[in-house]
């Protein structure tokens, strides 16, 4: 596939396009079921992997390098989930993004970016950010509207903005069910 141009959001014949070639190689997952999905790659090389039995909703996952969703995830709507800032903090060097955007291209140079994972069994509510460098711990549940800043740790609820943990869950009675079939 190639990647849209960078800095123009693509058309929506890029976007069956793609979905086609995304449902293909996530075939056992139901990603949107239908619904419009935006899964963007700001450069090749990135990755974005989703598990099986997986449920992701009209959602955006915007990669520069490294988006993982694990399996028997829940993953809701308005979900938007980015592994980089996309700009510098600092103007100086942020200054010619907007010119570059313009030439088709970008300097990642000072753009902070880290991998996002979420956890195997996690479940996402509605609205949800979550942004570089996170990972999501197994089991755990993120409260609609969270801005997701900071690792949350395995079989916990987190909410808010930035997301702190309010409750642990109990992650021995999960030990050794399966999705029934
Ligand atoms: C604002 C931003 C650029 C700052 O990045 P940063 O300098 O690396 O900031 P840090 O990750 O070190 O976070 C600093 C503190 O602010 C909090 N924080 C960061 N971004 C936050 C946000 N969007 N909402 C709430 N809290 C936030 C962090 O939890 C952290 O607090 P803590 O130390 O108590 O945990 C980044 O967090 C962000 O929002 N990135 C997304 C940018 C964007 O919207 N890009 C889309 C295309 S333009």
């Amino acid at each position: 596939m190639e990647r849209p141009a960078f800095g123009r959001r693509p058309d929506r014949a890029w976007n069956d396009h793609r979905m086609a070639a995304t449902e293909a190689r996530f075939r056992k997952s139901a990603i949107g079921r239908g619904r419009f999905n935006y899964i963007s790659f700001e450069e090749s090389g990135g990755k974005v992997q989703i598990g099986s039995r997986t449920f992701v909703g009209r959602s955006d996952l915007i990669c520069y390098r490294s988006l993982v969703i694990g399996d028997d995830v829940i993953m809701s709507w308005g979900i938007t989930a980015v592994d980089h800032d996309s700009h510098s903090t600092e103007w100086a060097k942020r200054r010619n993004d907007v010119r570059d955007w313009d030439k088709d291209r970008k300097n990642w140079e000072h753009i902070a970016h880290a991998p996002i994972v979420v956890g195997n069994k996690a479940w996402v509510g509605f609205n949800v950010s979550i942004l570089k460098g996170v990972t999501i711990g197994e089991g755990a549940v993120i409260g609609a509207c969270s801005v997701v800043t900071r690792d949350i740790p395995p079989y916990s609820v987190a909410v808010g903005n930035p997301a702190k943990v309010v409750r642990s869950l109990s992650a021995l009675s999960n030990a050794n069910l399966k999705v029934d079939s």
